[in-house]
């Protein structure tokens, strides 16, 4: 379906009902999330979850996360076990995202879950979208809002860039406060890492009782370099680096003189709400080489480093 215009909706019950009417009907509406936008669709309308990979223009079927208002919503959906159950009541809603067995009869479109018997599925913690979930009632399928490789998108400014004319509306909610992608956690047999995500990995443990084995990245190519530039920016990226090149844009941490700083603080919370800004920043600025300073490995620090390594992957030019 290709949209004469994208509409920009309002943060107001008006703009709420509008929304829930397009995915009624069938259509795309991006919403934000405490995390980023997610590009939702009705996930039982095959059509409408297909025009998900189509206005994406995703390589692959890769599969969704469906988004609920609450938990009671999700048991329609799959199958929660013990461990599930500890996470759900812990994070809840929040940036962890459940993989779980698919119930059977639970409607959802093959098309989301790529014909797997799992399902992921998350309760955001943003009251926008909590709202506009209740409002349409059903399970929204929502992947990041972004053209399939490219950033992903932390204002309705960042979703109009990459998807003007091919979603019939955003809802426009403000910056996103988390700024990265959920923490993904399967919970079938024992309970696995698989998306390092807005939630520390370091909370998780403690919550379960038990460490977590480190799952297969769900993003992460069988074939080497297929989707490992998945977040990349138009300039090549440089880790690690304490001395710029001449002719690199640095992308900072901590107190250094930087054209772009993602917290001079050196604070890994407001880095990882800053970091797709940022990488969308040096776009407009057309930095054609950028360097990046080193950004410790705990935390929040993993999620970000793991945008980074991608967006640093060798690429077709
Ligand atoms: O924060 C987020 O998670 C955002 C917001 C919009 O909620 N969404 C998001 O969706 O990041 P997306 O499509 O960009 O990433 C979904 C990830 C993919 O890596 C996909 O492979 C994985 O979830 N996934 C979905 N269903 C899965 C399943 N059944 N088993 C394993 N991985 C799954
Ligand atoms: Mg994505």
């Amino acid at each position: 379906m290709s949209q004469s215009t994208t509409r920009r909706l309002p943060d107001s019950p008006e703009g709420i009902a509008v929304a829930a009417q397009i995915w009624a009907d069938g259509g795309l509406v991006a919403m934000p999330t405490e995390t980023v936008y997610g590009l939702g669709a009705d996930a039982r309308n095959d059509t409408a979850v297909a025009r998900i990979y189509a206005a994406k223009g995703r390589p692959a079927f890769n599969p969704l996360i469906v988004h609920v208002p609450d938990l009671a919503a999700a048991e329609a959906y799959c199958v929660f076990n013990d461990d599930a159950r500890r996470l759900a009541d812990a994070f809840w809603p929040g940036a962890l995202t459940l993989v779980l067995p698919l119930r059977t009869g639970s409607g959802v479109s093959k098309l989301v879950t790529a014909g797997l018997e799992t399902l992921a599925v998350r309760v955001p913690d943003h009251p926008l979208a909590r709202d506009a979930l209740r409002a349409f009632g059903g399970p929204i399928a929502a992947p990041s809002a972004n053209p399939s490789g490219r950033i992903s998108p932390t204002t309705a400014d960042h979703v109009l860039a990459g998807l003007d004319r091919r979603i019939d509306a955003v809802i426009d909610g403000g910056p996103c406060p988390v700024g990265v992608e959920s923490t993904i956690v399967r919970c079938v047999g024992q309970p696995a890492l698989l998306r390092a995500g807005g939630i520390p990995v370091e909370a998780l443990a403690p919550c379960l009782g038990q460490a977590l084995e480190q799952g297969t990245d769900p993003d992460m190519p069988q074939a080497p370099g297929q989707l490992a530039s998945h977040y990349a920016p138009q300039g090549t990226v440089r880790l690690n680096v304490t001395e710029p090149e001449p002719d690199e844009v640095l992308l900072g941490f901590g107190p250094v003189p930087a054209a772009l700083n993602l917290s001079p603080s050196g604070d890994l919370v407001e880095a990882a709400s800053q970091l797709f800004a940022c990488l969308h920043a040096l776009d407009a600025m057309g930095a054609k080489r950028i360097a990046v300073s080193p950004i410790p490995q705990t935390g929040l620090g993993l999620a970000i480093n793991d945008r980074l390594r991608r967006a640093a992957a060798d690429r077709p030019t």
